[in-house]
């Protein structure tokens, strides 16, 4: 039995939407081979555990939810993984084997939980530090996307700071891509502060809004005759599996984060879903060619960034010239994409299995390589003595 801590929610604007895809995720997990562990960060980042974290309903109270749950720090303890207690008597509360992020957002699914689940050696599923950072920001996407040759949007990215000095060179500098233009801040999922603008007026409306959200801002070009479809990869760079595709439908001209999260109200009702509740058509409206298209995109883009577990990447079609744009890579997507498996007949569960298993691979690869030294190299150093010939570079 795999003892296995979800760790979800955090500081971040997707933190419900976490608290969704955990929730589900967690009873949908294999009771016979793993004991489930929720570990739930609150928005104000403090960590709790307690089995009454697998039932949505815990999240309506907060008052109740830390007065029955238990307040704990997972850390590394002579030779263990615990959950210890917080306050004066410490005791421990939980040993994990391995974590589980089930996260969306900044702060969690961009490395940063990533990093610190590195730092104490804890086995984990899904992308490591280098690609969630990456997956959670649009700009070093672009980057890596164009050096690999995969088809993106002609875009210009700054920071607040320069468009704050100089506002005019920073729209001059925009305008030699084409309107209407979409502005997005570099680092936020869910479509918060992104908009389209088809003139000056409308692009600096934009940007002072986005720049309210982040210090990188992204403008590219938008896509005609949009058609939006997304597929899902599974695995890590040595087995990489591909999920059927979807088109997302929407009568905006932005998937918002209502269509996305919310879902629309007149034909899903009413609890929300994450992305399993917008409209959507599985598999996707398109031809053999387009689909090998997405398909080959997908996988060489996985394994650039050298993902793992599942990701969900999202691409924008031109659909008179049928042309592909890869858009996003999504390290941790709502709901784990879980829909996009079902299709092609792989359950849940046993999705949660992959991932699981990938995660025992990517721990043994990590671990079988060298990452220290036996030589002490500070065992020759005397105070500040050996420092004195050292320049300052
Ligand atoms: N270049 C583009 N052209 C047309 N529509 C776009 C473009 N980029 C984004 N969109 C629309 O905006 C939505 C949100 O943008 P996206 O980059 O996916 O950000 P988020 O991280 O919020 O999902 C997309 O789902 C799509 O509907
Ligand atoms: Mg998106």
């Amino acid at each position: 039995m795999i003892k296995l801590g979800v760790i979800f929610g955090g500081e971040s604007v997707e933190h419900e939407v976490s608290i969704i895809s955990a929730v589900q995720a967690m009873n949908k997990l294999d009771a016979e081979k793993y004991e489930v562990i929720p570990i739930y960060i609150t928005k104000d980042r403090e960590w709790y555990t307690g089995d009454s974290l697998k039932d949505i309903e815990t999240y309506q109270d907060l008052d109740l939810l830390k007065r029955y749950c238990s307040n704990v720090v997972l850390y590394f303890k002579k030779g263990r993984y615990v959950l210890q207690s917080k306050g004066f008597f410490k005791r421990i509360v939980k040993d994990i084997d391995m974590v589980f992020p089930i996260v969306h957002g900044t702060n969690v699914e961009d490395g940063v939980l990533q990093g610190y689940l590195r730092s104490i050696g804890i086995p984990f599923v899904g992308s490591d530090v280098a690609a969630s950072a990456v997956s959670q920001d649009k700009i070093f996407q672009k980057h890596i996307f164009a050096n690999s040759g995969l088809p993106i949007t002609n875009f210009i990215w700054f920071f607040d700071s320069e468009y704050n000095d100089d506002s005019n060179a920073i729209i001059k500098k925009i305008e030699k891509l084409k309107y209407p233009v979409i502005i997005k801040p570099a680092t936020l999922g869910s479509s918060v502060g992104i908009a389209v603008a088809n003139n000056r007026d409308e692009l600096v409306k934009a940007i002072e809004d986005a720049i309210v959200y982040d210090n990188k801002i992204l403008v590219e070009e938008v896509v005609e005759n949009l058609m939006e479809v997304n597929i899902s990869v599974l695995g890590n760079y040595q087995n990489m599996y591909l999920s059927e595709i979807e088109q997302v439908m929407t009568d905006n001209d932005l998937l918002t984060f209502e269509d996305k999260y919310i879902g629309n109200s007149k034909k899903v009702g009413t609890s929300s879903k994450g992305m399993a509740s917008a409209s959507r058509k599985i598999p996707a409206d398109i031809d053999k060619k387009l689909r090998e298209e997405v398909e080959d995109i997908a996988s060489r883009a996985f394994k650039e960034l050298n993902s793992s577990g599942v990701v969900r990447i999202d691409f924008l079609i031109d659909k008179k010239n049928k042309k592909v744009y890869i858009n996003e890579i999504n390290s941790c997507p709502g709901s784990l994409a879980f829909y996009l498996w079902e299709p092609i007949g792989k359950k849940y569960s046993e999705l949660l299995d992959d991932m699981i298993n990938t995660a025992i691979k990517d721990y043994k690869n990590r671990t079988n390589k060298i990452h220290s030294f036996e030589s002490n190299i500070l065992r020759g150093f005397s105070g500040s003595k050996g420092l004195k010939n050292t320049k300052l570079k």
